[in-house]
């Protein structure tokens, strides 16, 4: 199957983007300093689907967080990556279908999802480039 490119040089820590990989919705977010900490300081064993940040993302860009933007409930599009949206009370995203929450790693913290959300397999093609899939 294909893949997709995604330039994230104008992401911001704080900001997040919307693309499209396989027809879904792919979310790209760059963690802020304090996001990084406050998923760090979550033990795993507070955890339903117990994986670090560090798991979740690529050595070296420990800031770029890539998921589906896809609930592991019924695969509503969770709010929380476009300005201004809810990012739920643990700061990442917000599904308002069945009220999932996921913290800043979007791992699921609360609400009827089994599991974090999705992160596909991607590289980073040069310092300001992601290849997806
Ligand atoms: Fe997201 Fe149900 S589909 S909480």
């Amino acid at each position: 199957e294909s893949t997709t490119e995604v330039d994230v040089s104008a992401i911001e820590p704080g900001q997040a983007i919307k693309a499209v990989f396989r027809k879904q919705p792919l979310f790209v977010r760059r963690l802020t300093p304090k996001e990084i900490s406050e998923a760090d300081a979550v033990p795993l064993s507070a955890l339903r689907d117990p994986e670090t940040l560090a798991d979740r993302t690529k050595e070296g860009h420990t800031d770029m967080l890539v998921t589906m933007g896809v609930c592991t409930h019924l695969g509503c599009v969770p709010l929380g990556a476009a300005e201004g949206e809810n990012k739920g009370e643990f700061g990442g995203y917000f599904c308002p279908c069945h009220g999932s929450s996921y913290d800043t790693a979007a791992r699921i913290r609360k609400g009827p999802a089994p599991k974090n959300l999705v992160v596909p397999d991607y590289v980073f093609s040069s310092d300001t480039t992601i290849t997806v899939g």
